[in-house]
């Protein structure tokens, strides 16, 4: 049987839930690493012009459509626009299916590292002595790094279970406010150890020598925002979908996009001057340091906060709380965008839907939990070819076949004038798909090895 679909119970808590998602991994440390190789300052300019346009272009656009539809990602786009258009749902509900398996996994990790900085906050566990060991022995043990992606998957699904108002709504009423408290804490406690403004220096001042290339920039921002934002993934759609006429869907949008960014800028200002303190004394390049992509989070800071001694167990324990907050409420929103789709799509019940969803995910996750390379592989498929190829489909759909005009009406459909409808026309038409498809260039020419566009 068909169950009345679940509203949030005011602006506030959308907002809340559509940051919650966006706020994740991605801020906490791509941002800080893309920004250190792309130049500082200009990565972040070109990154918040970016967010401000394009972002909330999208993120506009995909809203509108759910709360128009009042539908998650598959069914929506059928309904508005036929069943030509179904591959775009489907597109957008392949990425968070195959993001779910993998981000677990990570999010397992951030689980285990929780827990040991717990016991060694209160003595119960001793210092890891050597982060890189402890890291690959861990990955590679087999079980354990499985129990711990399954205890992720609990608590993302505990909170499924429970729906939209009273799990998604309401874990994010704790989890959003104590990940900026810890989030502002951290990074003012950070600026003030000695040597910290050299990696702010580094961090904000823009540097020509450190971005040879604008268009890589471009580019790197852009792919950035897309997954920072969780745009072309169902996720906005199906959040919209519970979203009430009387919100403001422009004004939730700005809200969303700045949260979003705050917090990946905020991010730097934690993880930048500590990796450029500790390689600066280390005599390492501070860029190399800070590239270490997913090793950062589990291998270099570890080993940075092994030299703050006692203090430095605290200031991980507070880390780790914080990747694991935003971790969890990314899951969340992603599951919640698969599990909507599979119950407005196949008329399922939201139990049975949440249940064979989280088994799964369970067993797809164990084949990343085993093997870095088949997360590697999954996490190139969908950034490369999925998402872009879905957000072609999403701007094509909503710019030129069902329209700008019923784009714009939904959104002033809860009262007042949109009035930068032509720039958003000219965005959602010209721009935002011309630059899609750089992405999806750029990406090819990539993973085929053609020119320099490695990003
Ligand atoms: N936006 C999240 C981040 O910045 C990641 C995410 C990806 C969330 C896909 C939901 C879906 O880390």
């Amino acid at each position: 049987m068909q169950e009345k679909r679940a509203k949030w119970s005011g602006h506030l808590s959308f907002v809340l839930a559509a940051a919650a998602s966006a706020i994740g991994l991605g801020n906490l440390w791509r941002f800080p690493y893309l920004a250190a190789q792309y130049g500082g300052g200009v990565f972040i300019v070109v990154y918040l012009v970016l967010s401000l346009t394009l972002g909330f272009t999208l993120l506009v656009t995909e809203i509108s459509i759910g709360r128009k539809s009042r539908q998650s990602q598959i069914t929506a786009f059928t309904m508005l626009g036929g069943r030509k258009w179904a591959w775009v749902g489907f597109f957008s509900t392949v990425v968070p299916f195959l993001i779910l398996p993998y981000y677990s996994v990570i999010g397992g990790w951030v689980v285990k590292y929780f827990v040991h900085y717990f016991l060694a906050t209160l003595g119960c566990a001793s210092q890891i002595a050597d982060p890189k060991v402890y890291f690959e022995s861990f990955t590679s043990s087999g079980l354990s790094p499985v129990c711990y992606m399954v205890i992720f998957v609990v608590f993302t699904f505990s909170v499924i279970m429970l729906g939209v108002k009273n799990g998604i709504e309401k874990a994010n009423a704790v989890l959003m406010p104590l990940l900026f408290f810890t989030a502002i804490a951290l990074s003012i406690y950070i600026l003030f150890l000695p040597g910290a403004m050299e990696g702010v220096k580094y961090y904000l001042v823009p540097n020509f020598s450190r971005c040879d290339n604008i268009g890589k920039v471009f580019l790197g921002a852009m792919g950035q925002m897309f997954f920072s934002l969780s745009l072309a993934m169902g996720i906005m759609v199906t959040y919209g979908s519970y979203m009430r006429k009387s919100s403001s869907i422009p004004r939730a949008a700005v809200r969303i996009a700045f949260a979003d960014t705050f917090i990946a800028v905020l991010s730097g200002f934690m993880v930048i001057p500590v990796v450029h303190a500790f390689a600066t004394t280390a005599g390492q390049d501070p860029e190399t340091a800070l590239k270490a992509g997913p090793g950062l989070l589990f291998m270099s800071l570890p080993e940075i906060f092994g030299t703050f001694g006692a203090v430095g167990n605290f200031l991980a324990l507070a880390f780790f709380t914080l990747v694991f907050f935003a971790a969890l409420t990314s899951a969340i929103s992603m599951s919640e965008a698969c599990v909507a789709a599979i119950c407005d799509y196949l008329k399922w019940s939201r139990r049975k839907a949440a249940i064979s969803f989280a088994v799964f995910v369970v067993f797809t996750g164990v084949v990343s939990a085993l093997s870095i390379k088949a997360l590697d592989f999954f996490d190139s498929l969908v950034n490369s070819l999925i998402m872009p190829l879905t957000a072609i489909g999403i701007t094509v759909f909503a710019g030129w076949y069902y329209g700008v005009d019923k784009i714009v009406d939904e959104m002033e459909s809860g009262g007042g004038v949109f009035r930068p409808k032509r720039t958003f026309a000219i965005s959602l038409k010209y721009f935002a798909p011309l630059l899609v498809v750089a992405i999806l260039v750029s990406e090819i020419c990539r993973v085929l090895g053609i020119g320099g566009w490695n990003i």
